[in-house]
């Protein structure tokens, strides 16, 4: 936020359920605050059964635009007027703009935040040389596969526990795509050039994925989209194969770059550390 709001403060935010851990606020926050905005971005979590209503409301105009997290980004998709065309790939949004007409457009920068991710932390990582695997197939995963389809991966492999949904996403995506079962994980692998963990395994204190990565080629990138922990056991496994890995949490600031710029018409400053502010808040600091 930035050190006065005026009346003509420009107000953008996030919604989800819950919303109370997400590092959005802070990040954005600390670019208004750098670039001296009139502006504020503020955290909202409606009742979920009331989200349309808490979007349709918005139409007014009084925000300029909201991220949208879990669980909402099917629905915010489905609320919007107008989408891009990498938010109808993923069939979700991350990102809701609100026009001057009251119109509602839904884009989607999470898959910008993934490749930005692989370009900062993996640089020597090419999309195009090897095919990429995705492990998992619910909208995370669906996002990821449209992202690296787009830059020009030869082939996506979708790894997921229930076949049917990964032969889905196979589907929607086109030709370039198969399908396995977690048990072929290892099959997969063969000469991949990454393998991303799309999936919720290990969030919910499950135990995590249990998957082959000594069947991957040593060059092979290993993120994982969750950053809570930073590093997770996929991305510790990873380490101890010596593989070269990609955090979540780089991610999530590779999504926020367009979203600030779709809500205050402008790059955030240089010179901000803001994965430091991130790391700081998520108490992993001396971990890295
Ligand atoms: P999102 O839309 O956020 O990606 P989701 O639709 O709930 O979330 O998808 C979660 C993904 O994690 C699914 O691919 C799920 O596998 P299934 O399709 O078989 O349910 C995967 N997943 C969750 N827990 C898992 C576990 N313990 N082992 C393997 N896969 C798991």
């Amino acid at each position: 936020m930035s050190a006065s709001i005026s009346g003509a403060a420009v107000v953008a935010g996030v919604v989800g359920s819950p919303v109370r851990h997400s590092l959005s606020p802070l990040i954005h926050n600390a670019w208004i605050a750098a670039a001296g905005l009139d502006a504020a971005y503020v955290p909202f979590a409606p009742a979920e059964a009331r989200f349309a209503d808490f979007v349709n409301g918005l139409r007014g105009g009084a925000v300029r635009g909201l991220n949208v997290t879990l669980p909402f980004k099917e629905q915010a998709l489905a609320l919007a007027d107008r989408a891009s065309d990498r938010a109808w790939d993923a069939g979700a949004a991350n990102l809701l703009v609100f026009e001057h007409d009251g119109q509602v457009f839904a884009d989607n920068t999470d898959g910008l935040g993934l490749l930005a991710a692989f370009a900062e932390q993996a640089p020597r990582f090419d999309p195009t040389a090897a095919p990429v695997v995705i492990l998992g197939a619910g909208g995370a995963a669906r996002g990821a596969a449209a992202a690296f389809k787009a830059a020009g991966a030869p082939e996506v492999r979708i790894v997921n526990r229930t076949p049917a949904r990964a032969e889905a996403i196979c589907e929607a995506l086109g030709e370039r795509a198969e399908a396995f079962p977690l048990e072929r994980a290892a099959a997969a692998f063969a000469g991949a050039g990454a393998v991303i963990n799309a999936t919720s395994a290990g969030l919910s204190g499950d135990g995590g994925l249990d998957v082959p990565l000594a069947a991957t080629p040593e060059t092979a990138v290993v993120m994982d989209m969750v950053y809570k922990p930073l590093r997770t056991g996929f991305l510790q496994a990873a380490a101890a194969l010596g593989r070269p890995s990609v955090d979540g949490l780089a991610m999530l600031i590779g999504q926020a770059v367009p979203s600030f710029e779709a809500f205050f018409g402008a790059a955030p400053p240089a010179g901000v550390d803001v994965r430091a502010l991130a790391l700081k808040t998520l108490g992993d600091v001396e971990r890295i």
